[in-house]
């Protein structure tokens, strides 16, 4: 490639990666949510296009197959998938950015050794995209496996895992060492067994409970899985956009370490996650009070101040329309009404966030879950949506529950506590809620959806 063309990549590819700023900057909040995608697919665009008309692209044959293959898996998946199994295809999406930084490692080895071109930065390059992506991958397959309902939620503990996990990462390291010192296929290849195995007993301590973080941390991973096969390949664009993810990435756990009142070395090392016996169901028959959507519809309307919590089942029955109905019905009516939102509630960061602004509920009636917490004890009625472990009050008292330590919205706290959900089983956890046999708490068994257009008929004076 002459200058002149080198020149023009590079332009490109800075544009395309100011793109990728703006975008990841436009997701910081629902209202520029949609602009900062917009800017991060013309980013990728200009990206894809860029690298397919590289003078340095040789075979058109296997680009084009590739590009065909990709696009029609990718679309296909796009179209089908539901909301609620984003997080697991996120977690598919990220074994796959580790399998390519191991794959290309090992076919850069093989094609630098063919030319004799091998110098020990290359090798470096080579040992971090190969074990940082295995890692990846393995890690993600286990996080996919779990949030797929494919493998337990529970977390798997043994005595002397995390010590198993320092020797093997040590081992690892050995093997990176010695690879670079002698450029022999043998520990380049027992480093990346090592790395496989760790991915896999990194991710398997980790409980249900505590995925956000996991989730976000292998997505830090996988950046930098992409940002060493950037250096390996010698791509300016895969090594800043690799470095945006991992550092977004690291921010993100961060941020959810917090929320979660989880330690973020700890989480960066898999050595967190409850050891706690867990239910599958909680025991039948312990006390809960029920009530009729009557029951409901009457105290929501005779309340000043409501403060709804939305939850995953809310996600699961797409309830968000019939609850902005709800919304509006109340409002009608005098009733001050508030979103309170958990930072893990749902199945991805923002989950609720997004479904509420899709629904178009004002951004201004929404509250974070700190913004909120000292006013449920000011409210008639505190009415949980499709919503259980994040506002379990176990988390604050029972040393024994894997959600011990996280932050919860303090739904105890209002005068009457109204819970919707479908039966009694547990939520993602896996745990009881110690909220359904509190005195002030009522459960209201059925469907998000339905029981909200019920709720909405009854206060309208259409319901039967
Ligand atoms: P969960 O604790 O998972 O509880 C959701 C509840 O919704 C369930 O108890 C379920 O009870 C009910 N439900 C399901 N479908 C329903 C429907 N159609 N109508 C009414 N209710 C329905 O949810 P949460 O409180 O939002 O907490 C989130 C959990 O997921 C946390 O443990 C969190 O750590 C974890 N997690 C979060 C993320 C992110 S980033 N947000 C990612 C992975 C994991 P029934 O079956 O009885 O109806």
């Amino acid at each position: 490639m002459t200058s002149f063309n080198q020149d023009i990549f590079s332009l490109v590819y800075l544009i395309a990666t100011i793109l990728f700023i703006l975008g990841l900057k436009g997701l910081a909040s629902p209202k520029t949510a949609l602009r900062g995608n917009l800017f991060a697919m013309i980013g990728m665009m200009i990206a894809v296009v860029a690298t397919i008309i590289n003078p340095e692209v040789k075979n058109y044959g296997w680009l084009t197959a590739g590009l065909a293959i990709g696009a029609l898996i990718g679309s296909t998946v796009a179209l089908r998938i539901q909301m609620t199994a984003m997080p697991q295809l996120v977690a598919a999406l990220h074994s796959f950015v580790g399998l390519s930084a191991v794959l290309v490692a090992i076919g850069t080895y093989f094609a630098h050794h063919e030319t004799g071109h091998v110098d020990s930065t290359l090798m470096i390059e080579l040992a971090a995209g190969s074990f940082i992506g295995a890692i990846t991958f393995t890690g993600s397959l286990i996080a996919f496996g779990k949030l797929q309902g494919l493998l337990g939620s529970n977390p798997v503990v043994f005595k002397g895992q995390h010590l198993l996990n320092l020797a093997m990462a040590l081992l690892m390291l050995g093997c990176a060492t010695w690879f670079v010192a002698s450029d022999t296929l043998l520990p380049f290849l027992v480093m990346t067994l090592i790395a496989l195995i760790l991915g896999f007993t990194l991710i398997i301590p980790i409980g249900g409970a505590d995925m956000p973080v996991v989730v976000s941390m292998l997505n830090s991973y996988s950046g930098w899985a992409a940002a060493a096969t950037g250096f390996t390949l010698g791509n300016n664009l895969l090594i800043t956009t690799g470095a945006l993810v991992g550092s977004s990435g690291a921010i993100l756990s961060y941020i959810m370490c917090k929320a979660m009142n989880r330690g973020f070395i700890s989480v960066i090392l898999g050595g967190f996650g409850g050891d706690a016996a867990v239910a599958t169901t909680s025991p039948a028959g312990k006390g809960v009070k029920s009530a009729s959507s009557e029951d409901v519809a009457f105290m929501l309307e005779n309340s000043s101040k409501v403060i709804i919590v939305p939850g995953y089942g809310m996600a699961v029955s797409q309830a968000q329309h019939a609850i902005k109905e709800l919304y509006d019905t109340l409002v009608e009516k005098g009733v001050e009404v508030k979103f309170a939102i958990h930072p893990v509630a749902g199945r991805m960061p923002g989950h609720m966030n997004v479904l509420l602004a899709e629904s178009e509920i004002p951004y201004d009636c929404v509250f974070e879950m700190d913004e909120i917490n000292s006013e449920f004890s000011t409210c008639d009625v505190a009415f949980v949506i499709g919503a259980n472990d994040v506002v379990n009050p176990d988390a604050k008292t029972n040393k024994s529950s894997p959600l011990y330590g996280m932050p919860i919205l303090d739904a105890y706290k209002a005068k009457q506590v109204f819970v919707n959900k479908r039966s009694m089983k547990v939520g993602y956890a896996g745990v009881d809620n110690a909220l359904f046999y509190f005195p002030n708490c009522s459960l209201v068994f059925g469907d998000a959806k339905a029981v909200s257009e019920q709720l909405v008929a009854n206060l309208r004076g259409t319901g039967h």
